[in-house]
């Protein structure tokens, strides 16, 4: 309980967190009900119930972009964004660099003009109201493929000075890194920060090839490096890019299925590949970043330096250091 307080007051950076992935059960039912949208629940303990278990990331995912039926307008796109802060802010996160997937919106209809004036405008207020510094980051859904991609980030430049960098997510295997070489490149001359998802479910092989092909700043999630140890032992040399690992995400899509534990002691216990910790996406995995942090420090035997070195490394691998800074550190 102690060290609970502890990580509570801890300032953190939450770098690993998809605003769509904070739409909690009483939101959705509450924006459902709003925009006269028909959900399959009769009420949002339903709604929970179905989010208790999943078999793999798929599973999770199919839920996940179902969730995002009831957002419609530039309005619920605030309201989503603006719980997650009110609720970051209580949690003692003080920088929170959001992913958001522009495809899962345009997909159904709702354009670029509604949902990222809602999304921007919570993060313009989050400073001022809740004491949270923010960026947003627009992910790729990898299982479209790389032209869709191409056409999202060109969607994207009317807002380009809003937007702090591209991530890829959604379903990982099949769909490698290197599919979206060319897109990232164009991000990154456009001054788009880079990171991608890499080894949730898929092996090292993702992340050396984020590494390589896309020029990634982060690896998000990026456990399954321990499968490589000159992986590892590449990420200890060169102190990074740091893993946004999300421990209770990983328990609940069962990316190391009976082991995990013991993985994610050997890496935080027995490795010095930087590491911070996130929540991915709270309302589906049954947790924010202290209950990441908590169940991390119980799993690795974690002490209070050890858990102020994570929040320390949190800031350190986040965009508030110019590429340019993080070079000389
Ligand atoms: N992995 C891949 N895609 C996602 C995730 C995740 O953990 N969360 C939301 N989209
Ligand atoms: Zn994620």
């Amino acid at each position: 309980a102690e060290l609970e307080t502890f990580i509570g007051r801890l300032p953190k950076a939450e770098l690993h967190i998809h605003v769509e992935g904070t739409l909690e059960p009483e939101l959705m039912m509450a924006l459902a009900a709003r925009n006269g949208v028909a959900l399959p629940y009769a009420d949002a303990t339903a709604a929970a119930a179905a989010r208790a278990r999943f078999a793999n990331l798929d599973d999770f995912l199919s839920l996940y972009y179902a969730g995002t039926s009831v957002l419609l307008t530039r309005r619920d796109f605030y309201d989503l964004a603006d719980a997650y802060f009110a609720r970051a802010a209580t949690e003692g996160v003080r920088h929170a660099e959001l992913f958001f997937d522009p495809q899962a919106h345009t997909a159904r209809g709702v354009p670029w003009s509604e949902f990222f004036p809602g999304l921007h405008q919570a993060v313009l207020d989050a400073l001022a109201k809740h004491g949270v510094s923010a960026g947003l980051i627009m992910c790729f859904l990898r299982h479209l493929g790389p032209e869709a991609a191409a056409e999202t980030l060109e969607q994207a430049l009317p807002y380009r000075d809003a937007i702090c960098g591209v991530g890829l997510d959604s379903s990982e295997v099949g769909f490698p890194p290197a599919l979206f070489a060319a897109v990232f490149q164009r991000a990154a001359e456009l001054g788009w920060r880079r990171v991608a998802h890499a080894g949730e479910e898929a092996g090292p092989e993702y992340i050396r090839s984020a590494l390589q092909d896309l020029g990634v700043e982060r690896i998000d999630h990026g456990i399954h490096c321990l499968d490589d140890p000159q992986l590892v032992a590449q990420l200890e040399a060169n102190a990074g890019p740091a893993l946004t690992l999300c421990p209770l995400s990983n328990l609940r899509l069962q990316v190391y299925s009976g082991c995990l534990e013991a993985k994610l002691r050997q890496l935080v216990c027995e490795t010095r590949v930087p590491v911070t910790v996130n929540s991915d996406d709270p309302a589906y995995f049954g947790g924010y970043v202290c209950a990441n942090y908590a169940y991390l420090a119980q799993v690795a035997g974690l002490d209070a330096p050890q858990l102020a070195a994570l929040a320390a490394n949190s800031f350190r691998a986040s965009f508030l250091l110019d590429a340019a800074a993080k070079e000389r550190h």
